[in-house]
């Protein structure tokens, strides 16, 4: 069965581009003090633009604490001196636009920084007026925490404040109290925030953590797990059912899609972890909610032929009728996609995400083919080591700067001290070296952002599946008079395939055999991917 695809005239921005995610502290420094920046961004648009990619969704850089890495947020209007001033986003925001770049920023409902003013005024008392925009509960009866809910980041997620003899509850960390959104108060001066940012110009928002919510008025005990083992993170002992993905959510984000929605042409973009039929189910029906829930079969699956081959298809099974699809192959808190799935594999997933039917995410450094940088001990950063107890909980190694060239701070900083190291050792070539190589894994990227570009039946056009044979993934897409056959070797070994009719070959993995023709059997080495269009 093929999907149903609207023509790519009808389609939005934020279905033809591509998105590219930055990670604001490691992408460029521009003052020399070890840690990437706004004019540091800025500095690098024409990089973007060399790239081809369309869209830019940058990582938290309000001011913070950064006890979370900006996650914990202390005000929400406005810019951490770390990453610089307003005016540094102001500036990058024009010149992205003049660029024909959008900006997306990172929007953080579900809670604060424990620094921001409103939590100070929240715990200064019981009656205090902003008391009920964070979750305050009395201890239970046995003195201990008011339920069994867990922090993500390890431990209780209910914390006491001796001020008022009460427990606040928290998602992540005890740095990160949860807003309440039950409270009509708290919802309109979110909804200013967004305002804030929509009526400077930003094209949208990635909404994140969102299915935390809103957790149960009842404060119900979530139920143990009965799939757990060691080795699981270790809030997975109980099931989320009172902490997460509560029908109240659907109503929270339904308002904040009605104040984008004042604005024309913006996107609304959810952080969805969630079994697939549910994640679903944050796109909306007549309400509509996220134009984009993220989609993350790529990361969860097991990176072999036949598991991509079903993960892309129950998605498309469960695919409302108008949503439009999207995918994501990395991001900040994953793994590097490079050590996730191995070197070889990074040029068939990089044809792969370019050629699926939906808006692709790429996250920085993954179109170098970037691995994870070892982070020692001293050199720690991400917080969940110490609050989660172990080093294989960090998310540092996915976190480090971006290499430029071959200079002493890689083009990245002047400093001797950047704020996670470099990789030089452990990194593929910088990107300077990338971009003079044709056959480099950034100039393949380039080429397939440029090919989907210039060809509606990558974008706009419907995805029909092919039997999986071996490790070879196959799907063919089709619109405006075209047909084009993805081919992806995901395994080590050659492998021949069939092509009925005629074909000629638009761009391959190796770079080395655009433009032959093909009909009948064509071999493909191991981990070689190709596009080809059909001739008749
Ligand atoms: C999201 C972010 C992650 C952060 C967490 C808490 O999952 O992607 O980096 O730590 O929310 O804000």
């Amino acid at each position: 069965m093929a999907d149903h695809a609207p023509e790519q005239a009808g389609l939005a921005w934020w279905q033809r581009e591509v998105f590219y995610q930055i990670y604001p502290r490691s992408f460029q420094d521009s003052n020399g003090d070890g840690s990437g920046d706004l004019a540091g961004i800025r500095r690098r648009l024409d990089y973007l633009c060399w790239l081809g990619v369309g869209a830019i969704w940058i990582c938290p850089f309000f001011r913070s604490p950064m006890a979370d890495g900006g996650y914990d947020i202390a005000d929400y209007c406005d810019i951490d001196p770390l990453f610089g001033s307003m005016e540094d986003f102001t500036e990058l925001l024009d010149d992205a636009h003049a660029r024909g770049l959008k900006l997306v920023l990172d929007f953080v409902p579900n809670h604060t920084s424990d620094r921001h003013p409103w939590f100070a005024e929240s715990r200064a008392s019981r009656n205090n007026s902003k008391r009920d925009w964070y979750i305050w509960r009395d201890p239970h009866p046995d003195g201990g925490p008011p339920s069994n809910w867990l922090s993500h980041f390890g431990g209780s997620a209910w914390t006491l404040d001796e001020t008022t003899g009460q427990y606040y509850y928290h998602a992540f960390l005890a740095a990160e109290p949860d807003l309440n959104w039950r409270s009509a108060g708290l919802r309109a001066a979110m909804h200013d925030v967004m305002r804030f940012w929509l009526c400077l110009g930003v094209d949208g928002f990635r909404v994140d953590a969102v299915t935390n919510l809103v957790e149960d008025d009842l404060l119900r005990d979530d139920p143990p797990n009965p799939d757990f083992s060691r080795g699981m993170f270790p809030d997975a002992k109980f099931r989320r059912v009172f902490t997460r993905d509560r029908p109240e959510t659907h109503e929270f984000i339904g308002g904040m899609r009605d104040v984008l929605d004042e604005f024309p042409d913006r996107v609304l973009i959810g952080e969805v972890h969630l079994p697939l039929a549910r994640a679903m189910a944050y796109y909306g029906g007549e309400r509509p909610y996220f134009h984009l829930p993220f989609n993350f079969q790529l990361i969860e699956s097991p990176w072999d032929c036949r598991s991509i081959s079903a993960a892309i298809d129950q998605y498309r099974m469960l695919l409302p009728g108008s949503a439009w699809p999207n995918w994501v192959l990395g991001n900040h808190d994953e793994v590097r996609l490079a050590t996730r799935i191995g070197d070889g594999q990074t040029r068939v997933a990089a044809m792969l995400l370019m050629t699926l039917r939906g808006t692709p995410f790429i996250y920085n450094g993954d179109e170098l083919g970037m691995r994870k940088v070892p982070v020692g001990h001293r050199q720690t950063r991400d917080v969940r080591v110490k609050t989660m107890g172990s080093h294989r909980y960090s998310r540092d190694g996915a976190r480090t700067p971006i290499r430029w060239d071959s200079s002493p701070g890689s083009g990245f900083t002047d400093s001797d001290c950047p704020w996670l190291p470099l990789g030089e050792s452990t990194n593929p070539e910088d990107v300077a070296r990338q971009q003079t190589d044709r056959n480099s894994l950034l100039n393949l990227y380039r080429d397939l952002i440029a090919l989907r570009r210039e060809t509606p039946a990558l974008i706009g056009g419907e995805l029909v599946p092919l039997p999986t044979c071996r490790d070879i993934l196959e799907y063919e897409r089709h619109g405006r008079g075209q047909r084009l056959r993805i081919a992806l070797n995901m395994g080590g070994k050659e492998h021949r395939i069939a092509f009925d009719g005629h074909w000629r070959v638009m761009i391959t993995t190796f770079r080395d055999r655009a433009g032959e023709t093909v009909s009948g059997r064509l071999t493909l080495r191991p981990h070689e991917g190709l596009i080809a269009e059909a001739r008749s």
